[in-house]
């Protein structure tokens, strides 16, 4: 499973570059607004730090608006994927980019039925988001499981993209139902890395190692 860093500040994503497993980059308009940096600065310097993906998010309501502003990213850089929402002008959007071999990520994607109208679109990326369907009380898991299967069923070339991850359980989740991509929050990414029984295991190597070398 690739994984992705969800943030738009430039620390976070030296330090998780700095330690050569993350794949790509999502940014959405609050993470953008959050850092208070100028949207085309902070992307292109993001793609200076990771070679991969770097969503960059659309705001127009209507495809034509969506178009003229994702044709303007992805001039910016090659690995740029333009972001928008899965609404029918959304989809619409993601058709003509498609035609147009311009890279796209589907978000605010909450059900298999929104992840098979942006696959038959050609998106690139299809992001669920999660932790928001839990916070809704739905099974956000069983949703990934579902779509993908439906990607399965029919080839479709897309990729999922498990997003709104709140917890280190969300990314085994993922991983374990085959998940093609999770986009993972800075403190969760660091989270990935540690276990209590490996800080308690080092200590008891250091410590005997000590009584080896005196
Ligand atoms: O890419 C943004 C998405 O991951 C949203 O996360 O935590 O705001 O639901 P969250």
């Amino acid at each position: 499973m690739e994984l992705f860093i969800d943030s738009a500040n430039l620390d976070e994503i030296k330090i998780a570059a700095s330690w050569g497993i993350i794949d790509g980059v999502t940014t959405n308009p609050s993470l953008i607004a959050k850092e208070g940096r100028d949207f085309k600065k902070t992307i292109l310097e993001i793609t200076s730090l990771i070679d991969g993906p770097i969503s960059a998010e659309t705001i127009s309501p209507d495809a034509a608006g969506m178009v003229k502003e994702g044709k303007e990213f992805a001039a910016w850089h090659k690995n740029i994927h333009v972001k928008v929402p899965c609404t029918v002008e959304g989809i619409k959007a993601v058709r003509e980019f498609t035609q147009l071999q311009i890279k796209t990520n589907v978000t605010l994607v909450f059900s298999p039925n929104q992840v098979l109208l942006a696959a038959k679109a050609g998106a690139t990326l299809i992001s669920p988001f999660v932790g928001r369907l839990v916070d809704a009380g739905e099974d956000g898991m069983q949703m990934i499981g579902e779509s993908l299967q439906i990607i399965e069923n029919y080839g479709f070339e897309s990729r999922l993209l498990v997003a709104s991850v709140r917890d280190t359980r969300m990314v085994t989740d993922a991983a374990v139902l085959g998940a093609h991509i999770a986009t993972v929050p800075f403190k969760v990414l660091e989270q990935l890395f540690k276990h209590p029984l490996t800080d308690v295991g080092i200590e008891r190597f250091l410590a005997d190692w000590k009584k080896v070398a005196a």
